[in-house]
């Protein structure tokens, strides 16, 4: 189609890119169900991340028995990551990655679809790759006992990437994500005192090299409210988009 001798003509090659897009990709669809619980409907597929639903009042509009996802994804195990794991991966036989010890600990209460992971492994699911990357952050059972090293997630499929920070401080550790990924959205914690806040969630922003972010980890205990407006205004100022999502909302990326 191109004469390579010619100067390729600049315009065209976008109107050819955009009309290519339109046609084939497939937008993932994010529900919000409350703290840092999402799902993730990449044409089809659905992933689930951190489920925390039940005992978060917030939250209670949600019907948990309802959820079917196809993967449940979990960055570490403390119980507001992890509360609602058991009930909804034996309803909808969802395959459950996570770091070692966590699927270890759903093995014991009867969870059958578990497949273990460390920091650094990838997988391939057929309709997308899941590789764990590191977090900064603790990681232990609501009994208190040891839950391994805390994960974050990226996710790529044929039509999008995109981050899943779990509980974070900032590190510098995420500089390495863009070096292999281009993420066209992530998740990050911005809610203070038990991971980042606004500003170093900026600050990863920055250094996962991506200006489409998704608030988390916020506004679901009182150490962890927010301001929306000023950080609002503090991502506007960095020219980093943010959405704050709210619960039982579904948009489209
Ligand atoms: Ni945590
Ligand atoms: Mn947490």
């Amino acid at each position: 189609m191109y004469n390579y001798e010619k100067p390729v003509n600049y315009q065209s090659g976008i109107v050819f890119r955009f009309e290519f897009q339109t046609l084939i990709t497939v937008r993932p669809k994010v529900t919000y169900y409350g703290h840092s619980c999402f799902s993730v409907d990449l044409g089809g597929k659905n992933i689930l991340f951190d489920p925390f639903i039940s005992p978060n009042p917030q939250a209670s509009i949600i019907d948990v028995s309802t959820l079917m996802p196809d993967v449940i994804l979990i960055t570490h195990g403390h119980g507001d990551h992890v509360a609602d794991a058991v009930s909804i991966a034996k309803q909808s036989n969802a395959q459950v990655i996570a770091p070692y010890e966590i699927t270890e600990w759903l093995q014991k209460q009867g969870v059958e679809n578990c497949f273990p992971m460390n920091t650094g492994g990838s997988i391939n699911l057929g309709f997308a790759t899941v590789k764990l990357v590191k977090a900064e952050h603790s990681s232990s059972f609501p009994d208190g006992s040891y839950a391994g090293d805390a994960v974050g997630f990226v996710i790529k499929s044929t039509h999008t990437c995109f981050y899943y920070a779990g509980d974070t401080a900032l590190t510098l550790d995420m500089q390495l994500i863009p070096i292999q990924f281009k993420l066209d959205f992530a998740f990050l914690p911005l809610g203070d005192n038990f991971t980042m806040g606004v500003v170093d969630a900026i600050g990863a922003a920055k250094l996962i090299d991506c200006n489409r972010i998704i608030g988390m980890h916020f506004d679901t205990f009182p150490p962890i409210s927010i301001d929306h407006q000023e950080a609002h205004e503090l991502f506007k100022k960095a020219d980093v988009h943010l959405t704050l999502p709210i619960i039982n909302q579904t948009i489209e990326l």
